[in-house]
C-alpha cells in the first residue's frame, strides 16, 4: 500500500513519466551476416601479434611503464602478422577464422578488413592482479585489456563505428583455471565466480556502458585432457573444476542479459564441441588426440614434419602442452559461426 501510494504521489509531481522514459531500452539487435567489428580480449588462445605488439605476445603494447598506452598513429598503422608465431598455435587462431582479418600471410591492417579485427587479448593474461599474479611484469590482465581499449581505441575507431555492427568477444580463463589449479586454501566454485564477477563488472559492464551491446562469451577448453592431464591419476585442471567455471560463466551472462534488456549476450559453448572432436576425432580429419609435437617451436615442423618424429601439425587437435593447433581452432570457428548465425534477433 505505502508503496502504491508513494507512486501515485510521484505520478503527481510528473517524475514517474520521465523516469520510464530514461530507462526505456531498446530491444537487442544481433545479426551475424551484418558484424562488421569484433573487438576481443582474452589470452594465448586469442591474441594476434601486431607490428607494434610485444613480440609473441600482443596486437599492441604491454603492461610494462610506457608501453600500456598508443597514440591514435600507432593504433591505425598497426597491422596483425600472420606467421608461425603471429599466433600461439603455429597458425590462424579462431578470430583471424572468424573474420577472415589476418588469415593470409604476412601483414594485415584491420580497417582493410570486411570484418575488421581489433584484438586486445594478450598472451598468459590472467583476468585480474586482484585475483592472481601475471605470469610476467608486460603482461596485461584482462581488466587492463578492456581499459586499454576504453582509453585509448574508443577515441579513435569505437566513436565513429557503428555499434550495432560492433561484436565484443571474452574468452578468458584459461591461465585463471591452470594457475590456481593446486590452490588449497580456495573454495574452487566461489573463487572461479570471484573471478568471473570481476570479468562483468570491470571489463563487460564499462564496454556495455560506452555503447557495445553485443556479446561473446566462450568457456573453457577441455583443459582437463591435456597431453599432461590424459597421462595423470589427478588431472588439474579436472573436469569438474572446468564445469564449475563454465556454469559460473553461464550464470553471469543471463544475470547479465537480464539486468541489461537491450544487450545480446551470447555464450558459446566451446568445451562441449571440443569434447566432441576428441571423442571423434576422424570426423575433423583429426589423428592425435592425446599428444603434440614436441618440435612444435620450430617452424621446419610445418614443411618437413616427419623429419621431426611428427605427423603433419594440422593432424593434431594439441599444438602444445596448453594450446589447440591451429587446425582445431579453424574446425571450432565453423561450429561457431553456425552458432552466430542462429543467433540474429
Ligand atoms: C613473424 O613476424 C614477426 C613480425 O614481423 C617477426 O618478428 C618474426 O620473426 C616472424 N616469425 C617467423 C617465424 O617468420
Ligand atoms: C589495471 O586494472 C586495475 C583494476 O581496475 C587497476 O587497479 C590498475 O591500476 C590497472 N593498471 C593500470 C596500469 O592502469
Ligand atoms: C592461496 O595459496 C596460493 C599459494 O599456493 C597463494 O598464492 C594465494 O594467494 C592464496 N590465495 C588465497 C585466496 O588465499
Ligand atoms: C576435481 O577436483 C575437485 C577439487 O579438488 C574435486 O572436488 C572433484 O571431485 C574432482 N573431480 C573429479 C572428477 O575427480
Ligand atoms: C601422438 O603424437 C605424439 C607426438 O607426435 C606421439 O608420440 C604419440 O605416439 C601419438 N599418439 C598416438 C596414439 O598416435
Ligand atoms: C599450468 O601451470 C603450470 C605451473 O603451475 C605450468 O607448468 C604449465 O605449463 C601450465 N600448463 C598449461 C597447459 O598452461
Amino acid at each position: 500500500m505505502a508503496a502504491r501510494r508513494f507512486l501515485s504521489f510521484l505520478y503527481v509531481i510528473g517524475l514517474v513519466g520521465k523516469h520510464v522514459k530514461a530507462t526505456y531500452t531498446s530491444k537487442p539487435h544481433f545479426k551475424w551476416e551484418d558484424t562488421k567489428y569484433l573487438i576481443a580480449f582474452g589470452d594465448s588462445y586469442t591474441f594476434v601479434q601486431g607490428t607494434a605488439g610485444y613480440p609473441q605476445y600482443s596486437f599492441i603494447g604491454s603492461y610494462l611503464p610506457g608501453q600500456f598506452g598508443f597514440s591514435p598513429r600507432k593504433l591505425l598503422s598497426n597491422g596483425i602478422v600472420q606467421n608461425f608465431t603471429g599466433t600461439a598455435q603455429g597458425g590462424p587462431n579462431w578470430v583471424e577464422y572468424l573474420t577472415g582479418c589476418g588469415l593470409e600471410p604476412g601483414k594485415t591492417l584491420p580497417r582493410d578488413c570486411a570484418v575488421q579485427l581489433w584484438d586486445f587479448a594478450f598472451a598468459g593474461a590472467d583476468v585480474s592482479l586482484q585475483h592472481l599474479p601475471h605470469h610476467h611484469p608486460f603482461t596485461v590482465p584482462l581488466v587492463n585489456q578492456t581499459q586499454q581499449y576504453l582509453t585509448w581505441a574508443e577515441p579513435v575507431i569505437g566513436k565513429k563505428m557503428d555499434k550495432s555492427k560492433a561484436l565484443v568477444a571474452f574468452w578468458i580463463g584459461v591461465n585463471d583455471i591452470n594457475d590456481s589449479s593446486k590452490f588449497t586454501n580456495v573454495s574452487f566454485p566461489a573463487f572461479y565466480n570471484d573471478i568471473i564477477n570481476t570479468i562483468f563488472t570491470q571489463s563487460v559492464r564499462p564496454m556495455y556502458e560506452i555503447g557495445y551491446k553485443n556479446f561473446l562469451f566462450v568457456n573453457l577448453p577441455p583443459l582437463d585432457r591435456t597431453a599432461a592431464n590424459v597421462v595423470s591419476e589427478s588431472p588439474r585442471p579436472n573436469s569438474t573444476m572446468i564445469d564449475w567455471w563454465g556454469n559460473s560463466l553461464a550464470r553471469h551472462n543471463e544475470m547479465f542479459a537480464a539486468k541489461h534488456k537491450d544487450a545480446k549476450t551470447m555464450l558459446y559453448d566451446a568445451n562441449k564441441f571440443l569434447n566432441g572432436v576428441l571423442d571423434n576425432p576422424g570426423k575433423y580429419g583429426i589423428k592425435n588426440t592425446t599428444s603434440y609435437c614436441q618440435d612444435f617451436a620450430d617452424p621446419d615442423v610445418l614443411e618437413r614434419p616427419e623429419l621431426h618424429g611428427c605427423l603433419p601439425l594440422d593432424d593434431y587437435f594439441w599444438y602444445n602442452a596448453g594450446h589447440m593447433s591451429s587446425h582445431t581452432h579453424k574446425v571450432m570457428t565453423r561450429n561457431m559461426e553456425n552458432f552466430l548465425r542462429k543467433q540474429t534477433t
